[in-house]
């Protein structure tokens, strides 16, 4: 079996996160996250074995499934922002009866009581539904979580990625950003990102890159200058393997279907590790046309996906790209986000993953520890555990398997009691 390249290791790990993401459908925050390293099963027989990492505390966890949890969870999501400076017409933020009441900035003092949570390898998505930087404070944000050795992605539009933010992410080591970017000409991109500048983004992307490589030629001036012999290793390094690892997020809808091989040489040309290509979630009954489920578009979507492969061959290097496979979802038993996953919303809230808008919790009065192993969290699995689910997870395609977005889980008076 061939061992993914780092860069491609990253994208996958950040997967777990872009693909779960804000619209709610996901996998296992373990499926893609093979490429952590330095686990505390990798010790020698004869030294003492290493602490258990939180991670594989958590995974002991998971095969107990106790309501009280020893380990922290394994994936944050501090939802920056919901604000926003575009308006996608697919995005759920553009439909008022989907849309968040109130849109916010999640304040400093919010992002801080996470810290109690923030592990060593831990994953940390600095966004969720809106643009996280619309945060005036995301450079802090992103600071905090970077001293604590946490790996951090995040979604942008990238129309604000300016010089300062972009110097920050390369300098904070931000591990992975993928740009939404749904066309593979100006016309339909912009007519899908809705309000977005094509012009603008690539020249933000193109000064982004440029900043990584005068860190990269620093760093290997900095090694040649103590230590000659070593800065080969540096000299190996390529762009699209160098913090942060960049990537585009395609989402696909009738539309543009056909342009994704445009996307493609695109994100080749902007020396993206990857991207990857997310089937339109039907968030909205005016979606629906626009949906690649559509058995009509099978075809259509084997031959796009032929030549979108066949571009990301002519890279020169591994470029990784990710297509749907319709079929994602099969039904299961239980979910395990309960005992991985914290979603902290813009206004200090808690709930247990993205797709969920049951509060377990609110930051502004309670410890993130607290709201951890809480009586709602501990109720909410304990719920998990038997044949009468909680409502939310009674239409989620993590159970339910397809992929269907039930609108009924914007509704306060969906909720039954834990
Ligand atoms: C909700 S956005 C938030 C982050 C940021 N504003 C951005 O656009 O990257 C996260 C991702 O969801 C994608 N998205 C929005 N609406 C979608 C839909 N109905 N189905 C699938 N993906 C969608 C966006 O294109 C983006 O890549
Ligand atoms: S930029 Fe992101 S959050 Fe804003 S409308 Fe588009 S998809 Fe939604
Ligand atoms: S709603 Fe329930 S089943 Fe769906 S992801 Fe959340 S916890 Fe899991």
């Amino acid at each position: 079996m061939s061992y993914p390249s780092n860069s491609s290791l990253l994208a996958r790990a950040w997967r777990s996160l872009a693909q779960k993401g804000p619209l709610g459908l996901g996998r296992d925050v373990r499926d893609y996250t093979r490429w952590r390293l330095g686990s505390g099963t990798s010790h020698v027989a004869d030294r003492p074995p290493l602490p258990l990492s939180n991670w594989d505390l958590n995974g002991q966890e998971l095969r107990t499934l106790p309501e009280t949890l020893r380990s922290k969870p394994i994936l944050v999501y501090a939802e920056a922002s919901t604000r926003c400076n575009l308006h996608c017409f697919m995005c759920r933020l553009s439909f008022p009866e989907t849309t968040r009441r109130v849109r916010q900035n999640m304040s400093l003092e919010t992002f801080a009581k996470l810290e109690p949570l923030l592990e060593p390898g831990s994953r940390l998505s600095l966004f969720g539904l809106g643009e996280p930087l619309m945060n005036p404070d995301f450079v802090e944000m992103l600071r905090i979580a970077k001293e604590r050795d946490v790996f951090v992605g995040l979604n942008s539009n990238a129309m604000l990625l300016t010089e300062p933010i972009a110097r920050a992410m390369v300098e904070l080591q931000q591990d992975l950003l993928m740009i939404s970017f749904s066309g593979g000409t100006k016309e339909t991109y912009e007519r899908v990102i809705t309000g977005a500048n094509y012009e603008r983004v690539l020249a933000n992307l193109r000064r982004f890159n440029e900043i990584k490589r005068s860190a990269i030629s620093d760093q290997r001036s900095a090694v040649s200058d103590q230590q000659s012999a070593v800065s080969s290793q540096y000299s190996a390094l390529d762009i699209e393997q160098v913090k942060p690892v960049l990537e585009l997020q395609y989402t696909a809808m009738r539309d543009n279907l056909q342009e994704i091989p445009d996307a493609v040489r695109l994100a080749i040309d902007l020396r993206c590790a990857g991207m990857v290509v997310m089937p339109l979630t039907v968030v909205n009954p005016s979606l629906e046309e626009q949906s690649i489920l559509d058995p009509e578009l099978r075809s259509q979507l084997a031959a796009v996906s032929e030549a979108a492969r066949e571009v990301a061959a002519t890279a020169s290097y591994p470029f990784d790209l990710q297509l749907p496979s319709l079929i994602t979802h099969h039904p299961s038993l239980i979910c395990h986000e309960p005992w991985q996953t914290f979603y902290v919303r813009d206004d200090g809230t808690v709930n247990c993953c993205c797709y969920s808008n049951r509060v377990l919790g609110d930051l502004k009065e309670q410890d993130a520890l607290e709201v951890w192993n809480g009586e709602l969290y501990r109720r909410f699995r304990a719920r998990m555990r038997l044949e009468d689910k909680p409502a939310e997870c009674r239409v989620c395609h993590k159970l339910c398997g397809g992929d269907e977005y039930d609108q009924r889980v914007d509704a306060e008076q969906f909720y039954d009691e834990l």
